[in-house]
C-alpha cells in the first residue's frame, strides 16, 4: 500500500504530506525551540530545506518506507504539526517523529496526532513495534509518547545529523502485542 489516508481526529485533520504543505513546515521548523530536539531539521532553516523534506517524504511514500502527515485544525485550517515513520532497514520496525509549531503546543494535539497515526502503521505495515528517541530535557515528547502507550526501553546514541554528531538519546517503543491488547 502506497496511499496514505486522510485522519481525522476530535480537533484536527491529517492529510499525507503534499508540496502545499512546504510553506507551513517552513513556518514550524525555522524555530530553534522546534528543530534543537530533531536529528535531521537544521537549524538556521530555508524554505528550500522544507521543499526537499517534503519531495524526500513523498518519494519515500512511493517507495513504500515512509508516510508521513501534514496536521490541520479543523475548525479553522491553522497548521499544527507534521508527524511521519519510516520502516527500519530489515522492515521490522518503524520509527516516528513529529515536531509542532510553537503556537500549538500545549493543546492535546501532539497527543491526538499520535493517537491517530499509530493504528495506521500497525495496519500500513507488518511491523513489531513503532520506536522513538527523544533527547534528554524534552518532558512533552516523552509525556506524548507515554499517553499513546509507549515505554520507556533505556537510553542510548544516535546520530543527528543536523545537531552534528552523535548524542543520547532515551528509547521509546510501542509493542504491536501491547498496541493490540490496549486496543481490547
Ligand atoms: C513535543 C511536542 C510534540 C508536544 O506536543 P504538544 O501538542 O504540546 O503535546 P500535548 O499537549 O499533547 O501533551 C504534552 C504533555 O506534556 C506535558 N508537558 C509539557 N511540558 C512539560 C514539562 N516541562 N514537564 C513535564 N511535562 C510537560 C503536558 O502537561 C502534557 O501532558 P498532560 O496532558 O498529561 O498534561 C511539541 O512540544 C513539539 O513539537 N516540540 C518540538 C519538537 C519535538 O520535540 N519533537 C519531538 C522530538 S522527539
Amino acid at each position: 500500500m502506497t496511499t496514505v489516508p486522510v485522519l481525522n481526529t476530535v480537533a484536527l485533520t491529517l492529510r499525507p504530506q503534499s508540496p502545499e504543505d512546504v510553506d507551513d513546515l517552513y513556518e514550524i521548523a525555522r524555530h530553534w525551540e522546534v528543530a534543537r530536539w530533531t536529528a535531521r531539521v537544521p537549524h538556521p532553516y530555508e524554505l528550500e530545506m522544507a521543499a526537499d523534506f517534503v519531495a524526500d517524504g513523498i518519494r519515500r511514500t512511493a517507495d513504500g518506507i515512509a508516510a508521513g502527515f501534514f496536521a490541520r485544525r479543523r475548525s479553522d485550517g491553522a497548521s499544527v504539526g507534521v508527524i511521519g515513520a519510516s520502516l527500519s532497514e530489515d522492515r521490522m520496525a518503524a520509527t516516528i517523529g513529529y515536531m509542532l509549531a510553537p503556537s500549538m503546543w500545549g493543546c492535546g494535539y501532539g497527543t491526538e496526532m499520535l493517537r491517530a497515526v499509530v493504528p495506521h502503521y500497525f495496519e500500513r505495515w507488518p511491523i513489531g513495534l513503532i520506536d522513538a528517541t527523544v533527547s534528554p530535557g524534552n518532558p512533552a515528547s516523552e509525556r506524548v509518547l507515554a499517553k499513546a502507550g509507549f515505554r520507556y526501553l533505556g537510553d542510548g546514541e544516535l546520530d543527528m545529523p543536523a545537531r552534528g554528531g552523535r548524542f543520547p538519546v532515551r528509547r521509546f517503543a510501542l509493542e504491536r502485542n501491547d498496541w493490540e491488547r490496549a486496543k481490547r
